[in-house]
């Protein structure tokens, strides 16, 4: 007897350097924090759309052309793109896996961002540059929920492969890549500091 698990939905995690990350992100909290500053679209699409947070994505979503601290991220972050790209066997011929955005996001305590996906994205992730003990992980949804009909629901103790939520841990100086069809939200935040983490695109061109 076999029992075949098809279809499997990737996520990727790991540090993004073995060195240097210190440095790197003690850099990126100056520059995501002078962004807020001086972004006062950004503060206004917030407020809308982020309430109690600061996000670039609505005003400055392409920091990898304008900072050289956010292109060496993103120079960084190749290796990952393409391995992640490699597990999930895509075939990329005559084509190549491009950053499209690249922005800030400030989560004070109480901050939260609901479910969403990424539209117009082919692999998208976080990078965690400053995450307070306590405040919370990336949560992943299982994308074949609404056509569970009638199925019975997992057990609690259920193995991660079979739970229809996973959280993935936010620690500063790792990154989670994962397919931008799938649907993810990060609770609030309970710790009482802020957690500032870069999100990103790619599309294939
Ligand atoms: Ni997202």
């Amino acid at each position: 007897m076999t029992v075949h698990a098809l279809f499997p939905t990737r996520v990727y995690t790991c540090a993004l350097q073995r060195n240097g990350s210190r440095e790197l992100n003690r850099m990126l909290v100056k520059e995501c924090r002078q962004l807020r500053a001086d972004d006062l679209a950004g503060r206004r699409w917030s407020k809308r759309n982020y309430p109690g947070g600061y996000t670039s994505y609505g005003s400055a979503h392409r920091l990898q052309l304008v900072s050289p601290t956010f292109q060496q991220l993103q120079s960084r972050l190749e290796r990952h793109i393409a391995a992640f790209a490699a597990a999930v066997e895509w075939d990329l011929t005559g084509r190549r896996l491009t950053m499209t955005d690249c922005w800030v996001n400030i989560m004070p305590a109480g901050t939260m961002h609901g479910l969403h996906l990424h539209p117009l994205a082919s692999v998208s992730g976080t990078y965690y540059v400053r995450v307070p003990a306590g405040s919370p992980g990336l949560k992943f949804e299982d994308p074949r929920l609404d056509r569970f009909m009638a199925a019975p629901p997992r057990k609690a103790a259920a193995t991660p492969k079979s739970r229809p939520w996973i959280t993935f841990p936010a620690e500063s100086g790792r990154l989670v890549l994962f397919e931008s069809w799938l649907r993810h939200e990060v609770a609030a935040n309970t710790a009482d500091d802020e957690r500032i983490s870069v999100s990103f695109n790619y599309n294939w061109f």
